[in-house]
């Protein structure tokens, strides 16, 4: 899953958490990803530090136990790149090609992101793995840009 906007406050302090939650649940599939598009150029270790120091604040199951967080880590990866570059949605793709290579996806779909067009603005990207949930994320736009949705 792609998270638009993911240096921001709401997949600091709502999002990851939410998703922390149900992996400690179980909730969650054993080989899923979440990719981290905003920005700020960063690395994969700094930004899954970022969310760990986020998870330390605002999960309900702070303080987050080694075991979890050695099994929610794997999970982040950042992907830099502007919403107004075409060049980044490419970028991504590639991205998310490879994780289908290494990390069993089997389907992914892009749509363009924050158009401004308010009939087509979804930002979606879904990974589907068949026989197991599908997960369609468009989550979060930046302050201003409220043309995207959620499902
Ligand atoms: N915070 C909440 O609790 C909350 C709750 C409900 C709804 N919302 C809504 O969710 C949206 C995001 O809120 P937020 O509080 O997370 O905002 P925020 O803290 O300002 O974060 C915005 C995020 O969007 C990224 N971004 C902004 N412009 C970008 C661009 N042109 N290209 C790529 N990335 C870009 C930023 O990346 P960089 O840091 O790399 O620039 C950052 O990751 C807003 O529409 C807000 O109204 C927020």
């Amino acid at each position: 899953m792609v998270i638009f906007g993911a240096s921001g406050d709401l997949t600091n302090r709502k999002l990851v958490p939410a998703l922390f939650g149900l992996q400690h649940e179980g909730a969650m599939p054993a080989d899923y990803s979440i990719i981290g598009f905003a920005r700020r150029p960063k690395s994969d270790q700094e930004f899954r530090q970022e969310m760990k120091e986020g998870l330390d604040k605002f999960s309900r199951l702070r303080p987050v136990s080694d075991a979890d967080w050695k099994n929610f880590t794997p999970k982040l990866s950042y992907h830099q790149g502007n919403f107004d570059d075409p060049a980044a949605y490419q970028a991504l793709k590639k991205t998310l090609d490879e994780f289908k290579k290494t990390r069993g996806l089997t389907q992914h779909v892009c749509r363009p992101a924050l158009t401004n067009q308010t009939s087509s603005a979804s930002t979606t990207i879904s990974a589907r793995k068949p026989s197991r949930t599908s997960f369609t994320f468009a989550l979060p736009i930046p302050s201003g840009n409220r043309s995207g949705t959620a499902t």
